[in-house]
């Protein structure tokens, strides 16, 4: 395609603008639908209290546009109304590069939300093994409690579609070494 070149030199300016339409013009439709499709419940927060672009770009997997708002200073780790990180966004919605591009640019991956929930639980909990993977191998905190004294391990602990012996298997080996 011949327009990728022109279209990468104002991407940046593009994709600001269009995620600031996205996010504060349309904030009540655009959480709704984010929500219903991951299956968000009312205290997941998306598209209203404080989500920044970089994070619907992040819970998005827009791989290229997360590395362009680093690149261009972007608050990594801004938090929106319920405390929830960027690398949170992306973890919450399996977009591993995202994750990646977030991690490599230097977001905190420790920083857990209001309810003392870390993208490393948050991954533990929704049965994430690529994540939590990617989480422990970047060197996040594996023993952190939520505000309950639960740990990722501990949320890793649940049958059911959630449940995986994978993830239990990581932070079982993280939490001892
Ligand atoms: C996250 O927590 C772990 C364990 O306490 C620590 O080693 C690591 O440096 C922390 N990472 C960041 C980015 O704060």
């Amino acid at each position: 395609m011949t327009r990728v070149q022109p279209r990468r030199l104002c991407s940046v300016v593009l994709l600001a603008y269009v995620a600031w339409q996205q996010v504060f013009v349309t904030p009540t439709s655009r959480s709704r639908v984010a929500r219903a499709s991951l299956g968000f419940d009312e205290s997941g927060a998306l598209g209203d209290g404080g989500t920044t672009p970089l994070m619907m770009a992040a819970h998005k997997g827009d791989v290229e546009e997360v590395k362009g708002y680093v690149k261009n200073g972007a608050k990594l780790d801004a938090q929106d109304l319920y405390g929830w990180t960027a690398l949170r966004y992306a973890v919450r919605a399996d977009q591993v590069e995202a994750a990646e591009a977030l991690i490599e640019g230097g977001a905190d991956m420790n920083l857990s939300s209001k309810s003392g929930r870390t993208p490393l639980m948050s991954a533990a909990s929704n049965g994430i093994a690529d994540m939590v993977k990617l989480l422990l191998d970047a060197g996040a905190d594996a023993k952190a409690k939520n505000s309950e004294g639960l740990t990722a391990y501990d949320m890793s602990m649940r049958g059911g579609e959630t449940g995986c012996e994978e993830c239990r298997k990581m932070l079982q080996e993280a939490v001892d070494s």
